[in-house]
């Protein structure tokens, strides 16, 4: 070999290096952050003694959250009003956004017909026990069944944590708690459940904060701390949308304390996850399973429905406080607003049917329910700012995509839902990915659209999970 040659042959050896360095700083795994697991998120001062703080504060309250007739009566009044609205254009549905025609036959449902059933509505929505209790420095709310001994009787029995997403709320969940929860209405059934769905700190009845900072991470944290409070330390936990980036954080900073994740809306947006997206779409083939390409490619037509579909997103996570003002004060606008994603996420095809398709997949009360708990609440501004929160420089930094769990994963994937990602670009962070599934019927809301299909999805996973960890029964 000449001189050159072997200067040549060398200076590439320290450039593949040197990339290769690059590339592992860009996207190699990174190792656990520690978070403040009592960081104050109250709106009084920080307690000097958090050890007496906890032994007065960690009482869990039964809470049957009522409203009294002239909160209804209000919002009566303020669907009564003459509505400003600008009739559609000529031959357009949903594609402009809301149709403003369809509104306002919504409206008229919403106050003629669901109010005045809303003490009915009431008691479906208190079916179960809600409860709160505060967690630093929040309050916190949740629904809890607990199986009892009775039940237990030839049962597997585990603890779940099902977690909603924006701009859902534990209504979502109805349905699957009663078939998680009341298994035993079918003996051939080995599963039941103590089922906990919270509302996401701001979300609901959980207080907002009232400092900056509470991402997703931090509500993780907050999650995990209601779950120790009510003696859980091994969990399942379901989640999508918000639910599922809560819940793969929970898994990957406390793995002890996770049983499976399984996720409805799995996703990991680090960037060796994007790069392997856009690398899959030259060969789709060979990352997709067959039959299922079309979940995922071709990209330019995923990449054009993601930029029609997030504005919202860039609106919250950049000037939550704006779009929450203009929807805080207006019952109408917060409607529209809310179940717009209900139609458009649930199939994007819905965007050109007149009404959206609402009713397709979901009955009006059960939508109304929903909006009527962010309505109720007043909680639409602080439900929106964890999309701020989730892209501050400090939230960043943790770079959680980047860091793997060994917690075993289950991905449901919903032909209707708004984004996919393969296995391939899941592996990197689940590297227990144990169950993957594809289902043409069913969106974003599989919970509440698809409550059978999710449920025994779920157990199907947990059935994996027990196969394959030997964990063991409670
Ligand atoms: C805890 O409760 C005790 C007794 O009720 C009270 O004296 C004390 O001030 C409380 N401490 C805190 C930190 O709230
Ligand atoms: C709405 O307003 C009209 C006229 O102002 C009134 O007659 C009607 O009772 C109101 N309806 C409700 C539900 O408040
Ligand atoms: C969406 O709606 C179209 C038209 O009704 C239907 O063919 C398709 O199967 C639906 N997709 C999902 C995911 O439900």
């Amino acid at each position: 070999m000449s001189t050159i040659t072997r200067l040549l042959v060398l200076l590439l050896a320290i450039g593949g290096a040197l990339v290769y360095k690059q590339l592992n700083q860009l996207w190699g795994d990174l190792p656990v952050p520690t978070l403040d697991e009592q960081q104050w998120w109250g709106d009084e001062a920080s307690p000097s003694d958090y050890a007496t703080y906890l032994a007065n504060t960690s009482e869990v309250i039964n809470n049957r959250i009522l409203y009294p007739e002239t909160t209804i009566e209000d919002l009566r009044k303020q669907l009564n009003r003459t509505l400003r609205l600008t009739p559609p254009l000529e031959g357009v549905a949903f594609e402009y956004g809301f149709n403003s025609d369809y509104l306002k036959e919504l409206v008229a449902y919403w106050r003629d017909d669901y109010l005045p059933r809303w003490r009915e509505r009431e008691v479906f929505l208190w079916q179960f026990n809600h409860f709160t209790t505060e967690i630093q420095g929040l309050r916190m709310h949740f629904l809890h069944l607990k199986v009892y001994d009775e039940n237990k009787v030839g049962k597997q029995h585990y603890p779940v944590l099902l977690l909603h997403g924006w701009p859902g709320s534990v209504r979502e969940f109805y349905d699957l708690i009663h078939l998680l929860h009341q298994s035993n209405l079918d003996p051939s059934n080995k599963y039941i459940f103590n089922v906990v769905v919270p509302s996401l700190p701001g979300y609901g009845w959980s207080q907002g904060t009232s400092r900056p900072g509470l991402g997703p991470a931090q509500a993780a944290v907050i999650l995990r701390n209601l779950m120790l409070r009510l003696g859980y330390k091994k969990f399942f936990i379901q989640g999508g949308d918000w639910g599922s980036i809560l819940g793969s954080h929970l898994a990957t900073l406390y793995p002890d304390n996770v049983l499976g994740y399984h996720s409805n809306l799995c996703n990991n947006l680090s960037p060796k996850s994007q790069v392997k997206g856009l690398l899959a779409g030259i060969l789709p083939s060979l990352f997709a399973p067959s039959g299922f390409e079309d979940f995922f490619f071709p990209r330019s037509k995923e990449l054009k429905y993601l930029i029609e579909e997030s504005g919202y997103f860039h609106l919250q996570a950049t000037k939550p406080d704006t779009i929450g003002s203009a929807l805080s004060d207006n019952p109408v606008g917060l409607a529209a607003y809310i179940l717009e994603k209900f139609s458009t996420w649930t199939n994007a095809t819905y965007r050109s049917l007149p009404d959206g398709g609402l009713t397709k997949r979901y009955t009006l009360d059960a939508l109304f329910d929903n909006v009527m708990i962010y309505y109720l609440t007043n909680s639409i501004t602080t439900s929106q700012r964890l999309y701020a929160e989730a892209y501050t420089n400090d939230q960043r930094e943790l770079n959680l995509e980047r860091v793997p769990t060994s917690v075993p994963t289950g991905c449901a994937r919903f032909k209707g839902d708004i984004m996919q990602f393969l296995d391939w670009q899941l592996q990197d962070k689940f590297k227990n990915l144990i169950h993957s599934t594809y289902y043409r019927r069913g969106g974003h809301f599989a919970a509440l659209e698809v409550p059978k299909v999710l449920y025994k999805d779920f157990i199907d996973f947990v059935k994996k999970v027990e196969r394959k960890f030997n964990i063991k029964t409670l």
